[in-house]
């Protein structure tokens, strides 16, 4: 495998970077996942957009222009041969001696880009099987609409899911409404047949998956509702899924031992996932 890392092409296992980058000193850096199918880039102007919105918000300038970094994306995605797969792309603030404070203007910011096959087949069962998951409380700070490196509340989150047999945790804040997954956007088919999402103004990422699947219900005329709901309501609705670029949509049929409709992936979300590369970009 080879990874880009500033401005060059590297054998994965010896791609590395300084011991004072502040993404590894601080977390100081945002980052991208975006999946590759048959070749293409799926969303991939939603998913730079989103880039330079994360780098905006933590004030990292960023670090080439969108022309040059889709070219080394799809070199980096060719030197692998990754023709379904994922490509992941991280940015941070760049190598300084260690200080909290921004170190001088002219530090380039670090960028690194790797890419790799994923298999349909491992995913494909997910969905024929379905997901458990579990809830835990949304312990996160208050800016998780930025795709911050930072992202220990969410590793000690799926590691509690993991120990408990599941595939996914979900956030639920303080007043029992769910936010979102560990790595996912979540989803409930409500009592009147909506498909029901957290609004994306305060509480979690929003998700390029989500915003696409929303493009995707509406010429599958499925009505979409941008509403919050509660650990009961998801507990007591028809279907619940979870969305990201990793595995587009996939069905939860268990949440902390209690099934989800008839314990088997629902019929929205295998809708939803059989028209969605018809509509993303
Ligand atoms: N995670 N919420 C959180 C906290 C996420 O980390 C992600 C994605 C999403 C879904 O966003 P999108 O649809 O743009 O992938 C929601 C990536 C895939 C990851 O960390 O691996």
């Amino acid at each position: 495998r080879i990874a880009y890392v500033n401005g060059r092409y590297l054998p994965h296992s010896a791609a590395g970077v300084h011991i004072e980058d502040r993404g590894y000193q601080f977390a100081d850096g945002v980052y991208e996942v975006c999946e590759i199918r048959h070749g293409i880039i799926v969303d991939l102007t939603r998913h730079l957009d989103r880039l330079d919105r994360s780098l905006a918000e933590i004030r990292i300038p960023s670090p080439m222009s969108r022309k040059a970094l889709t070219g080394i994306i799809r070199e980096v995605a060719r030197r692998n041969r990754v023709r379904n797969g994922l490509f992941y792309l991280q940015v941070t603030r760049g190598e300084a001696r260690r200080d909290h404070v921004f170190p001088a203007p002219d530090t380039a910011p670090s960028l690194v880009i790797t890419a790799k096959s994923t298999d349909p087949k491992v995913i494909a069962a997910k969905n024929a099987k379905g997901l458990r998951a579990v809830t835990v409380p949304d312990n996160r700070w208050d800016r998780v609409d930025i795709k911050t490196v930072g992202l220990l509340p969410n590793v000690l989150a799926r590691q509690a899911a993991k120990e408990a047999g599941a595939q996914e945790a979900i956030y639920v804040d303080a007043r029992g409404m769910v936010t979102e997954g560990a790595a996912t956007n979540v989803w409930i088919v409500d009592r009147d047949g909506n498909l029901v999402t957290r609004p994306a103004e305060h509480g979690i990422l929003r998700g390029i998956t989500r915003t696409t699947l929303m493009d995707v219900a509406r010429t599958l005329s499925l009505p979409v509702v941008e509403r919050e709901f509660s650990r009961d309501e998801m507990l007591a609705a028809r279907e619940v899924f979870i969305t990201a670029a990793t595995s587009i949509c996939l069905p939860v049929v268990e949440i902390d031992g209690q099934t989800i409709g008839n314990g088997h992936p629902g019929t929205f979300s295998e809708k939803i996932r059989s028209a969605f590369f018809d509509v993303a970009e």
